[in-house]
């Protein structure tokens, strides 16, 4: 009788508990079932391949910048900054609690992958020491270890389903947080892709703030160690719209460019001559210098930044 009681006054007990932990599941949407143990779990994970099956165009573009390889970066730089990072910051930080490749975690790469790479947080520790030993192996290893390495670096990427999906929301108090049957973009309805059957228009795609949550404002302040990389976002904002600039990042690099996913600097011609004016204009003539008459050069040289933001920037 008294245990029967007993049972009777545990399962009271529990009731609010039990009622607690399944509507809190309900409203921790950013809850991971199961955090990525290698980058292949990872590539898995995020494998935006099946889209291109059907959205070619915008793949060939999107492969060409450098947002689908962009923790290896152009000729490797990012990796190669990765490496540094590692043996030249982190280990010599006095309390980083990093002296070997086994300590490295997650947080330790985190002031780097909030932008570079910001999948990295479903993925464990083991991921992390896996991306710093092959940034090792691209800069120390022979020929045929480097070229692995980089290969596989290049599989980690920014790619469809971290823009339209992972970071698509800016706001999600407001908006929600992103549905793993959805795909975000300027329309709702139904997708045709039984992984994603659903799309959803979210406004802020088309914002220049979306760029900006990579684009960095300046020192990533939220950091026990806080990195400065990209300030090009802070740019646009005081530098550009503060005077009136009224283009969005998209208007210019996506639409006007003509360029669509390619998102391009510099290294594209059409970026070149949109991204400045130069005038020059030299007049020959001599100049009497005491008794000396010098011939020199009158010149007029007009530099007219016309990008929304200064540059280059980083
Ligand atoms: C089987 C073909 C197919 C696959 C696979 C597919 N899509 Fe789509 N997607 C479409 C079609 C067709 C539309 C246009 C639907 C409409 O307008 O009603 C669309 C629309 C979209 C839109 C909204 C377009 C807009 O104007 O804003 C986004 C975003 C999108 N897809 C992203 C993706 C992503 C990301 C993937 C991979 C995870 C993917 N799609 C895979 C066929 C596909
Ligand atoms: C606030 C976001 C952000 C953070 C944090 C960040 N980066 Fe960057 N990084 C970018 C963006 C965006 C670019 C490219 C655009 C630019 O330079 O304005 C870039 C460019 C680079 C480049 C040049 C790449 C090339 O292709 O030439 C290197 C190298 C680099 N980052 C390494 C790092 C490392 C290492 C860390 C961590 C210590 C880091 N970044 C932290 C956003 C960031
Ligand atoms: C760096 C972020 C980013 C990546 C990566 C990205 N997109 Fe987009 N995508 C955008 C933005 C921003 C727009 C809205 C463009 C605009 O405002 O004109 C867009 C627009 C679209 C549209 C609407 C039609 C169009 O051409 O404007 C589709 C469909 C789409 N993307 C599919 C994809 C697919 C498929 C991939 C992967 C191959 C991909 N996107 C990768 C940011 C991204
Ligand atoms: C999830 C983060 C993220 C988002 C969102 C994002 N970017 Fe980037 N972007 C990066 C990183 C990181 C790099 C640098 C990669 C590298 O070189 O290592 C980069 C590179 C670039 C470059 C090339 C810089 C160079 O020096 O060649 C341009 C241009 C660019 N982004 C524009 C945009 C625009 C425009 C948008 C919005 C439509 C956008 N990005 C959205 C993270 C992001
Ligand atoms: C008025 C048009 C315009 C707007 C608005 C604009 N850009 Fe640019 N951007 C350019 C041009 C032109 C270049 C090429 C110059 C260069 O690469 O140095 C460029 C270059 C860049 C680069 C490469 C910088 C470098 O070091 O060379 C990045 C990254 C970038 N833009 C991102 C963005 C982001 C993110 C936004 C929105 C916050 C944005 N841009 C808004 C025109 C624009």
């Amino acid at each position: 009788m008294r245990w029967r009681f007993l049972i009777l006054l545990i399962l009271f007990l529990l009731i609010p508990f039990i009622i607690w932990s399944a509507s809190s599941q309900k409203s921790s949407p950013k809850k991971v079932i199961k955090k990525a143990k290698t980058i292949d779990e990872l590539v898995a994970m995020y494998d935006s391949r099946e889209c291109e099956t059907c959205h070619a165009d915008i793949a060939e573009e999107w492969k060409k910048s450098v947002h689908a390889y962009s923790i290896f970066g152009t000729a490797g730089r990012t990796a190669a900054t990765f490496y540094t990072t590692y043996k030249i910051g982190l280990r010599s930080f006095p309390y980083s609690g990093v002296k070997d490749l086994k300590d490295v975690k997650v947080e330790h790469l985190r002031f780097c992958t909030k932008c570079h790479l910001p999948q990295l947080e479903e993925a464990e520790d083991s991921v992390a020491q896996e991306i710093i030993k092959l940034a090792m192996d691209f800069m120390e290893g022979d020929e045929e270890v480097a070229e692995k390495a980089a290969e596989k670096l290049q599989k980690l990427n920014i790619n469809c389903l971290i823009c339209h999906q992972r970071n698509a929301i800016i706001h999600k108090w407001v908006d929600g947080y992103p549905q793993k049957d959805t795909v975000y973009g300027s329309k709702s309805g139904v997708h045709p892709y039984d992984k994603f059957p659903k799309m959803k228009e979210i406004a802020t795609m088309k914002e220049s703030i979306f760029c900006g949550q990579c684009h960095g404002l300046g020192p990533n302040f939220e950091f026990d160690e806080p990195s400065q990389c990209a300030t090009l976002y802070g740019y646009y904002l005081w530098a550009y719209a503060a005077k009136g600039g009224a283009k969005s990042c998209q208007d210019c690099h996506m639409r006007e460019s003509k360029l669509g996913h390619n998102i391009q600097s510099y290294k594209e011609s059409v970026m070149q001559k949109m991204a400045i004016d130069f005038h020059f204009n030299a007049r020959p003539m001599f100049w009497r210098d005491g008794r000396v008459i010098k011939p020199l050069i009158f010149a007029e040289v007009e530099i007219k930044n016309k990008a929304g933001h200064g540059i280059p920037d980083g």
